[in-house]
């Protein structure tokens, strides 16, 4: 069997590894990948947003089974692409994952269903104006300014008009970095300016969300969706702020861990039946079929669940140990998740805790150079019970260097969630680069911190 990962991060590099542990050891491709997916796989040049050249590529090479990490070729159609042209792919089409890629449709849809989630108004052009000037010739229409100027306004009067803290979120894609928590409305204002008038975040910060600020523990709740069935993945959490103790800006993530200690059963069973189980629904009555990995950002608040955000995919790097722990066959559960068959799977995981630690690039989330040496990797590899996941790393020459900006997820399991942090933790020591950067306190417990 030949497997193409497309993507070249720390999911992809996590995929790859447990892909290729599949009955038959099939053959995995991953595009374009990164060192070490490299030692798993085979890495293809072709960047993740070229659908064309993917689609070539899974032709002439005749794959079976194309699996996609990252959410800009979901959104983009590489989905419906691959399904027009015959070829089997696991992930939602385009029209699904819009979940991800659009804020504001997805606060609407949530809205439509009685989806508990934070109350929230929705600023910029209308979805009729973006669409108007997505036709050609009319990219540069004059009646625009105005009523951009007119959203950004709107936005302003309604953020000095509270006087408790808010989320401003980006609608767009934004690589987990379009959301700025303000506990002072008045901060706000500023975001506003960098993402409507200046387009810091280019298409992305048009239309923004703006939300009250909930509080409360936060979880990753990842599911596989065949159109029907609801198939809960292992719990995860995700560290998204840049410092330790949660302070700093937002990033693609720094660190995860699984379980989660956060999620009762029982709540687990409301997260299902008031989130998930309507959202399904809603979708296949308005005749959107979803198929792939669902995932909802929650934050479990005094008043119960609620929804910050879905996914359309792996979450990174919620996915290193979650795979991490899967015992199952992967190749099993994507098939049964394409052909509407989870009903009749069960997947089997690892008791054990993973514990997940991303080394980043000094300057990430901003500015960062890349192109430095990476030593240790074998030596940590090596201990028992580690996995270095690869992230933004390339090979020149001989060595590994960094690549982006966040550079490895180092992985650890271990009978208790302090075992595998310390696995993790002792495993990263290991491990040197020019500017390395890592939080100490990923999977800390909340008391602890
Ligand atoms: P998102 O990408 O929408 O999940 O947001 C990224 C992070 O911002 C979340 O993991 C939360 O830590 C934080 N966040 C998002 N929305 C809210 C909210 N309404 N209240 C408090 N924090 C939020
Ligand atoms: N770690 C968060 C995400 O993948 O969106």
């Amino acid at each position: 069997m030949r497997i193409l990962v497309v993507g070249g991060g720390g999911r992809e590099h996590a995929l790859c590894w447990k892909l290729r542990q599949s009955v038959g050891s099939p053959t995995i491709y991953c595009a374009p990948g990164n060192a070490g997916t490299a030692t798993v796989a085979t890495n293809v040049k072709t960047p993740a947003d070229d659908i064309d050249g993917l689609l070539s590529f899974a032709k002439e090479t005749r794959i079976d089974l194309t699996v996609v990490g990252p959410e800009d070729p979901l959104c983009r159609g590489i989905v419906d692409r691959f399904v027009e042209a015959g070829l089997r792919i696991f992930g939602p089409t385009a029209a699904a994952a819009r979940l991800e890629g659009d804020k504001a449709y997805a606060k609407k849809l949530m809205r439509e269903c009685g989806v508990p989630t934070a109350e929230a108004r929705v600023f910029g052009p209308t979805e009729q104006e973006l669409a108007y000037r997505k036709q050609p010739g009319r990219e540069r229409d004059e009646s625009f300014p105005d009523s951009f100027k007119r959203g950004y306004e709107l936005a302003c009067d309604y953020v000095e008009s509270r006087d408790s803290g808010l989320v401003v979120k980006a609608s767009g894609l934004a690589k987990g970095k379009g959301v700025f928590v303000h506990q002072d409305p008045k901060d706000a204002l500023a975001t506003l300016k960098s993402l409507m008038v200046d387009l810091e975040l280019g298409e992305a910060g048009e239309r923004v969300v703006i939300e009250e600020l909930l509080t409360g523990p936060e979880v990753s709740v990842m599911t596989l969706v065949d159109g029907r069935n609801i198939y809960v993945l292992e719990s995860a959490s995700d560290h998204k702020r840049l410092g330790e103790r949660d302070t700093g800006p937002n990033t693609g993530g720094m660190g995860a861990y699984s379980p989660s200690d956060t999620l009762t059963e029982e709540v687990l069973e409301v997260v299902v039946r008031d989130i998930f189980v309507p959202i399904v629904d809603w979708l296949h009555r308005e005749g959107v079929v979803y198929r792939g990995v669902l995932y909802a950002g929650l934050m479990l608040t005094a008043g119960g669940p609620k929804t910050l955000e879905f996914n359309c995919r792996f979450g990174d790097p919620e996915a290193q140990p979650v795979l991490a722990r899967m015992q199952s066959d992967l190749v099993d559960a994507l098939e049964a998740t394409i052909d509407g068959r989870l009903d009749q799977i069960e997947i089997q995981w690892d008791r054990r805790s993973a514990v997940c630690v991303v080394m980043a690039s000094h300057g990430y989330p901003k500015e960062f150079e890349s192109g430095k040496q990476i030593v240790g990797l074998e030596q940590a590899s090596d201990l028992d019970s580690v996995h270095v996941f690869h992230a933004g790393t390339a090979i020149r020459d001989e060595d590994v260097v960094t690549a982006g900006g966040r550079v490895l997820g180092v992985t650890g399991l271990g009978d208790t969630l302090e075992r595998a942090r310390s696995r993790a933790y002792e495993a990263t020591k290991l491990i040197q680069f020019d500017g390395a950067y890592l939080r100490g306190d990923i999977a800390m417990r909340i008391s602890d911190k």
